[in-house]
């Protein structure tokens, strides 16, 4: 079995291709640049794998408020041919997706499942749902994962970062964080969703899926969660998405049922605070 893996340096895909014990071609932005999709068919007539994971994305919610263009090409139209071109050559696509395609609704207070219509509150969800929709009409045999915060040690340096890091750093620093205490999801280890994908692939699940880590929280709970497993004092003053003004509107409700992955066979996942714990205690070992 051959797996091809574009976004292989990202936190998620990094994670996937240690999990993938199969013929594996990691792919980076070299090969195959969703924002110039031209070259996607003849590049994966070349490769011919059997799966084609795409943990490729564009991530910057807040920039994509003001640069639409670029976050659609690479999270609508790049995944679009992508599509196509699995299609062509008999490849199944799993493409991943986020909770940030609901938030519309914001009287909701009980896990989304795939059945309910999404609606996005901003430009990169909105961009992420279209990459959904053309990736489910392209190819036929696909697997959309939608997942959500994730936070992975390939995450934990260089340019990316995640939540957890920026909490750490900035307290760290000694300095006051102000966090958002009215926005609840489901903070989920790229370790963990990287499994379950592995296990989805396994399995032969193909359409619309929900992955997340177990429980739910707001990134107040969380930031105080990893600075009590942390063993930090922290000065975290919890605040309103209002009061944080981010540019771009986030869900107040987001949290992802998983039960349709469970009925598919999948072992539920554990609760978001154990993740936590082994993330922190794996980034000591690549950050002593
Ligand atoms: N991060 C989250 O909290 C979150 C939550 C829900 C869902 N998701 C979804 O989960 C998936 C994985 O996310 P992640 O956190 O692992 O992302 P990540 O760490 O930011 O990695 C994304 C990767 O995409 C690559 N990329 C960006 N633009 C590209 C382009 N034009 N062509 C090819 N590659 C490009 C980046 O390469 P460069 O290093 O070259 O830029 C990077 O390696 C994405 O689909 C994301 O939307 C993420």
């Amino acid at each position: 079995m051959k797996i091809a893996v574009l976004g292989a340096h990202g936190q998620l895909g990094r994670d996937l291709c240690q999990r993938l014990s199969c013929q594996l071609v990691p792919l980076t932005r070299a090969e195959i640049d969703l924002a110039h999709p031209n070259t996607i068919p003849s590049v994966l007539a070349a490769l011919r794998p059997d799966i084609f994971i795409n943990c490729a994305a564009y991530n910057l919610v807040d920039k994509a408020e003001t640069e639409p263009e670029i976050a659609f090409a690479v999270n609508a139209w790049g995944p679009r041919v992508l599509a196509q071109a699995c299609h062509a050559v008999g490849c199944k696509l799993v493409h991943f997706s986020t909770d940030y395609v609901f938030g519309l609704d914001s009287s909701r207070t009980t896990p989304l499942s795939e059945e309910d219509p999404p609606g996005p509150a901003s430009v990169y969800g909105l961009s992420k749902l279209a990459g959904e929709y053309l990736v489910r009409a392209a190819d036929p045999g696909h697997l959309v994962i939608r997942t959500c915060g994730l936070y992975g040690v390939w995450g934990s340096g260089g340019k990316g970062g995640n939540f957890v890091e920026t909490m750490l750093r900035v307290a760290g620093q000694g300095k006051p964080l102000r966090v958002v205490h009215d926005q609840r999801c489901t903070p989920s280890s790229t370790a963990d969703v990287a499994s379950a994908t592995t296990a989805l692939i396994a399995m032969g699940v193909s359409g619309l899926v929900h992955v997340t880590n177990g429980g739910a929280c707001t990134w107040y709970e969380f930031a105080a969660e990893i600075f009590r497993l942390s063993g930090m004092s922290a000065d975290l003053t919890p605040i309103t998405s209002a009061q944080f003004a981010a540019p771009a509107r986030r869900p107040t409700f987001s949290v992802l049922s998983n039960a349709s992955a469970v009925s598919a066979g999948l072992a539920p996942l554990r609760p978001w605070p154990e993740a936590l714990a082994d993330y922190l205690t794996e980034r000591r070992k690549k950050i002593p």
